[in-house]
């Protein structure tokens, strides 16, 4: 997937969020060659997996990202960014408070990734996501939703 968003490129400036250990991560740096996406996780216990076996995870919550605004090229989640995983008392504030986060962090025209299982349509805060963030969505990949950040 990344080959086709981003062809030719071996190092690619993005983040995973919610990557738990990263074995997506791993898999892109050993089988595909892409290096350049780090992971950010909340789970201590899955960050420090994570960089015992040197897979690029750092502890960050995706709801407060310790970046800076404008500087991501490609934001990624794999089952991850759905209603199921943040039920509950502020459970879609904590959702919405993620998806500014993403677009905050994304540079103009990067793009924001997500599986099939995220953003499952109709739920109120990616249908504000979808209007008030991006302009262009691109199904060009079965099974994943593609967005991107406005380039103004
Ligand atoms: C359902 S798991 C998915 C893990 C992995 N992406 C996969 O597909 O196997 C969701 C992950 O998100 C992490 N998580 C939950 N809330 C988070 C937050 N606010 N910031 C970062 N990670 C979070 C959890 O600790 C867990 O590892």
């Amino acid at each position: 997937m990344l080959k086709i968003l981003f062809p030719g490129r071996t190092i690619i400036n993005g983040l995973e969020l919610g990557c738990n250990y990263g074995p997506y991560l791993h898999f892109l740096e050993n089988k595909r060659g892409i290096t350049g996406i780090r992971g950010a996780e909340i789970d201590e216990l899955a960050v420090e997996y994570a960089q015992r076996n040197g897979v690029p995870v750092d502890k960050m919550n995706a709801a407060n990202l310790p970046l800076e605004s404008n500087s991501q090229e490609v934001v990624l989640s794999n089952n991850f960014l759905c209603p199921t995983h943040f039920q509950g008392h502020r459970g879609e504030e904590i959702m919405d408070s993620i998806a500014r986060e993403i677009m905050r962090v994304l540079r103009p025209g990067g793009i924001y990734v997500s599986s099939l299982d995220d953003a499952v349509p109709g739920i109120s805060v990616f249908a504000g996501f979808q209007t008030f963030s991006c302009e262009r969505r691109y199904d060009v990949l079965a099974g994943l939703r593609i967005w991107y950040k406005p380039e103004s």
